[in-house]
């Protein structure tokens, strides 16, 4: 298959109105979509990204009045979410309506919903006319995409379409909670913190799978951002033992010769540039990456959580 490349969201969206899959930028990560009522096109993301068939895709949407086209009902916590914090980098599970194919939620009853924020991914996913389901544009278990050019790294010839944008804002995943049980449950951190989220719903608790349960955000259990170097945790000036093909990511400038080096400002920056760095990293030949830890809070949380399944 031919992949086009385009900055236009309504070339874009024609490949979604025939049925095909399209990669598109968000301020998080980049999204690969399909029409959420075509469980055809729908197959084709599992396919192209060598998905396993047990991970359900999140829903996108450009507005509000989209929600009731997919989900059964609205709790109240959900209008107060979605009065806060859509559009933006946030995922809310809903109890999701019988029209939606059981293949976009893999077979679950509920439905991941979320607004991105980033303009050219509303006019995309408006210029549609139908909600998207996304997954990240990556082959399964690699660094999600931040720039299309790893989305055409990873998918030329396997998708219909990219739509070029810029780098993503956030460059990791939206945060995704569960308003379908009591109390609400966080499943996935992201930019959208825990903290904040405390502020509006002070019983939201995060979720932490007992050893052998079936996890209640199935991608949890398989592999994921990984990078084919070897990543490792670091502490600020550790003794690190380096080799030729080495590289670092993290805060303090070290003190060993490294090949590849990132030196973050902030949270924030550290968390945009990681999965990019990963994969430069890949392609520069490095075989190990070491990352040096951040405060277990904000955002530094959920990039915490991103370092430590990379280093699996
Ligand atoms: O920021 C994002 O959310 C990006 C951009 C493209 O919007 N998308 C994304 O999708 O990260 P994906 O498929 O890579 O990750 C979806 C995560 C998985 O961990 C999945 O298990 C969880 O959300 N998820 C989706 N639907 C769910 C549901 N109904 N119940 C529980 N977890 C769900
Ligand atoms: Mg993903």
């Amino acid at each position: 298959m031919e992949t086009q490349i385009t900055d236009s969201v309504f070339d874009a969206a024609n490949f979604i109105k025939k049925g095909g899959i399209v990669a598109f930028p968000t301020e998080t990560v980049y999204g690969l979509a399909a029409d959420i009522f075509n469980a055809e096109a729908i197959a084709n993301v599992f396919k192209a990204k060598a998905r396993p068939n047990d991970n359900p895709l999140i829903a996108h949407i450009a507005n509000l009045s989209q929600i009731s086209e997919i989900a059964l009902e609205v709790p109240k916590i959900a209008q107060i979410l979605f009065n806060k914090f859509f559009p933006g980098a946030l995922t809310i599970v809903l109890r999701k309506k019988e029209t939606v194919p059981p293949i976009a939620t893999a077979g679950l009853e509920t439905l991941g919903v979320r607004m991105p924020e980033s303009k050219i991914a509303n006019r995309f996913i408006s210029a549609c006319g139908v909600p998207l389901v996304a997954p990240s544009a990556n082959i399964s278990g690699k660094p999600s995409p931040t720039t299309w050019q790893a989305v055409y790294e990873d998918l030329d010839g396997r998708i219909d379409c990219i739509l070029k944008g810029e780098t993503s804002k956030y460059g990791i995943e939206s945060t995704v909670i569960d308003v379908t049980t009591t109390p609400p449950l966080l499943l996935r951190r992201g930019a959208v913190t825990l903290e904040t989220l405390q502020c509006y719903i002070p019983e939201i608790t995060a979720y932490e799978p007992k050893e052998h349960e079936v996890p209640k955000s199935p991608g949890m259990k398989h592999k994921h951002y990984s990078p084919v170097a070897k990543v490792r945790l670091a502490k600020a000036n550790d003794n690190l033992s380096v080799n030729k093909n080495s590289a670092f990511i993290g805060f303090t400038v070290p003190n060993a010769a490294f090949k590849k080096i990132y030196i973050a400002k902030s949270d924030e920056d550290y968390a945009q540039n990681l999965f990019e760095f990963f994969r430069e990293c890949d392609r520069t030949g490095i075989d190990e990456i070491f990352c040096e830890q951040t405060v277990e809070n904000g955002i530094g949380a959920a990039l915490m959580e991103r370092i430590r399944r990379a280093s699996k």
